[in-house]
């Protein structure tokens, strides 16, 4: 264990299991937002909600390899520890949990768990394991951390619907919070892999908050038929050259269905490639 500008890091299972057994026995609510750290306002907001459910704020930061593909940006993902720190210290964290990989996944590892039927559309499809790599990592994080409330973005909203059906389904008493997304002045969602964005290419990706919007903007005109609105969204798109788009759907907000009619709550998701740069965004009808 190590103290830096105050904050506690911890980088071993025993140790952090040791100290949140010992803060439970206190009787004091742990919260906890895990992280795969290059942290931006938008980590930093789900920690303020935390800490305020909370009495004791557990920040993890671990990018975890199995949630990655064999072709995907895992050893190129920004790793910045001291900047991370600084950027949490205003927050009042407790600690910081930063294992390393042989601790999360020790040789002759081989245990996994997977939410079977959510995990298969939008992201899934185009992400083969990626989601498995996720519960399994959640639920490894959640056993070491033994949180009481766990904060996500809905920036990975499938994530977080995932991740509250795995809490559901293997009777987990951990309260999920859900937070809204959070944006640049200009609609961009933040996202640690905006780093990646050339000049050129920072100014091609609004097009797909303003896609979002654009829909949004034809559902509240009375269009409700999903065919016409994600046509819509694609247009805002092509405009700006966007051409490798995984997916643009309109979906179910709460079981990921996929529909003919729009209806108040659905959601729109996007993914796509801007350069070489794999970005997400959505929004609620
Ligand atoms: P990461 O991408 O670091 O995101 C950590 C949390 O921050 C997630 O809950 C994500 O939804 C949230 N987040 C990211 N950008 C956001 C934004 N612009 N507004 C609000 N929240 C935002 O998601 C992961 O890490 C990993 O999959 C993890 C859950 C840590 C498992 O490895």
């Amino acid at each position: 264990m190590t103290e830096n500008i105050n904050i506690k890091i911890v980088d071993n299972v025993k140790d952090m299991q040791a100290l949140s057994n010992r803060i439970k026995k206190e009787g004091r609510i742990i919260s906890f937002v895990p992280t795969m750290g290059a942290l931006h306002e938008g980590h930093l907001s789900l920690m303020r909600v935390a800490k305020e459910k909370g009495d004791f704020l557990v920040v993890s930061i671990f990018v975890n390899p199995t949630q990655f593909g064999p072709n995907e940006d895992f050893n190129k993902y920004t790793r910045d520890l001291k900047g991370d720190i600084e950027k949490v210290s205003e927050i009042g964290v407790d600690v910081v949990f930063f294992p390393d990989v042989n601790e999360i996944y020790p040789e002759g590892f081989e245990t996994y768990v997977e939410v079977q039927e959510l995990q298969k559309p939008l992201c899934g499809q185009f992400r083969p394991g990626h989601f498995k790599g996720v519960t399994t990592v959640v639920l490894k994080l959640f056993n070491i951390v033994k949180p009481d409330i766990a904060v996500f973005g809905e920036k990975d909203y499938q994530q977080l619907l995932i991740i509250k059906k795995m809490v559901r389904d293997l009777h987990l008493e951990i309260e999920i919070i859900g937070m809204p997304i959070i944006r640049e002045e200009d609609g961009l969602a933040l996202s640690s892999r905006n780093a990646y964005l050339s000049h050129e290419d920072r100014a091609r990706a609004l097009a797909l908050s303003q896609s979002l919007r654009e829909i949004e903007k034809r559902f509240k005109e009375g269009n409700k038929n999903t065919n016409d609105l994600v046509q819509y969204g694609i247009e805002i798109l092509n405009k700006s050259s966007i051409t490798d788009i995984d997916y643009l759907e309109i979906r179910n907000g709460h079981t990921l269905e996929s529909k003919k009619e729009a209806q108040p709550g659905d959601l729109v998701a996007i993914a796509a490639r801007i350069g070489n740069t794999r970005l997400i965004d959505n929004t609620k009808l």
